[in-house]
């Protein structure tokens, strides 16, 4: 076999074989197959396709690539969530905590952020001691201290999308459903959980635009999960305007904390109580109810675990930017537009994003929100505050927010929180 011949295969629009596709994501791990070859592959998936018997294929060979992690030792079901990624998306500081309160284990292995999203390690690592790192032994001492673990994925996870994922972030092929999709699911396939509970993102903010299309990635993952043995569900979520009020790492630390000690803003709130409810759900756990573990501060006590048992300080004082400004309402009336998109770009200018994977992020920077869509506002009042540590940024910060915001005289109907629910 050779990579040319799976190539031309996909480029003509046939189906790829088994043999096929075992041999080329092997020979890619292995570096037998050219990162120029898999890049026109990967074009080639992204404008054929692939069916549901390819991408099943697709995502069991990424997994064999590496490890798979076995939680059968714990004497409690375990859960996990995954989010597509959205712009002021902290709902996992919150959840893992509260799920674990509520009775599942949660091992999850999450990102950084790339581009407008960002990513909950470099959330959590602006508390200041805390690590992402963690051996497996590591993370099973933490499941075992708090019930939840969030670390970032060891080398052994899936290789083979390692090094696929960072190829296609940098050939324009990213968007394609089948590669979106087996890439995620091969990860939480090979995490080990017994049940997945998908956060798929709609809207500017999102990877996916419209509803139909994080439909179609959302079916496609729960029949991938199903298919591999994990119960999975989907949520499709709205991501035209940014969750809750704060965006940024340090800052979204405050807010989860705030949701965890019964506050918080209520889209975060019934979002994490949402999903937390599915997960329990996919894991077959009749625990506690995650709306008293917010209040009887059962989760709280968990968050803390968890971050103590990972080297971090729940109390400690967290970063903040040393620069700030607001962006103030234009006119009276109400706030009806606040993309997401527009949010998320100028705070990842502000510092909180990376443009490169080697970068460093800025813990404080980021944005403040005192009004969401649908919000009455007056002239003058600060619609948001804009944190940075150079005032330099700020004008780049102001062009992304350009036409991103408007106030008008009556609302404009916005997506629903919770659109769909599949599976
Ligand atoms: N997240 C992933 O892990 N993979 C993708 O392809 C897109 C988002």
């Amino acid at each position: 076999m050779d990579a040319i011949e799976v190539i031309v295969a996909k480029r003509d629009g046939h189906e790829l074989t088994t043999a096929q596709i075992d041999w080329v994501i092997d020979a890619y791990t292995r570096g037998e197959v050219a990162h120029e070859q898999m890049s026109s592959l990967a074009m080639a998936i992204l404008l054929n396709g692939m069916n549901r018997r390819e991408i099943a294929e697709w995502t069991q060979a990424m997994i064999r690539s590496g490890e798979r992690m076995d939680w059968s030792m714990l004497e409690r079901p375990t859960a996990d969530k995954h989010s597509t990624g959205g712009v002021g998306d902290k709902i996992t500081l919150p959840l893992a905590p509260l799920v674990a309160a509520c009775g599942a284990y949660v091992p999850q292995l999450s990102g950084r952020g790339l581009g407008h999203t960002g990513g909950t390690l470099d959330k959590l690592e602006s508390i200041p001691g805390w690590r992402a790192s963690l051996s497996n032994e590591e993370m099973l001492a933490v499941l075992r201290e708090a019930g939840a673990v969030i670390c970032a994925a060891g080398s052994g996870l899936a290789p083979a999308d390692k090094k696929l994922y960072a190829l296609r972030d940098v050939t324009g092929t990213v968007e394609s459903i089948p590669l979106i999709a087996s890439s995620i699911m091969s990860k939480k396939i090979a995490e080990g959980t017994g049940s997945l509970v998908l956060d798929v993102k709609v809207g500017s903010g999102a990877f996916m635009k419209t509803v139909e299309r994080a439909r179609e990635l959302a079916e496609t993952m729960v029949a991938l999960g199903s298919d591999a043995g994990v119960r999975t569900v989907a949520l499709l979520t709205a991501m035209d305007r940014p969750l809750g009020k704060q965006i940024g790492n340090a800052l979204e630390v405050e807010e989860s904390v705030e949701v965890l000690a019964g506050g918080g803003p209520a889209d975060v709130v019934e979002l994490t109580v949402r999903l937390a409810r599915e997960m329990l759900e996919a894991a077959g756990v009749s625990g506690k109810d995650p709306e008293q573990a917010l209040k009887d501060g059962s989760a709280m006590d968990a968050w803390r675990r968890m971050i103590a048992a990972q080297g971090g300080d729940p109390d400690a004082v967290l970063p903040r930017a040393a620069e700030s400004m607001t962006v103030d309402a234009p006119e009276s009336g109400v706030l009806t537009t606040l993309d997401a998109y527009a949010v998320g770009l100028a705070a990842w200018r502000l510092g909180a994003g990376r443009a490169r994977q080697e970068d460093p992020v800025s813990f404080g920077a980021g944005i403040t929100l005192h009004a969401k869509p649908g919000d009455l506002v007056r002239a003058g009042q600060p619609l948001m505050t804009l944190h940075a540590d150079e005032t330099a940024r700020f004008a780049r910060a102001l062009d992304a927010l350009e036409g991103g915001y408007a106030v008008g005289p009556v609302s404009v109907e916005q997506l629903p929180l919770v659109i769909d629910r599949i599976g």
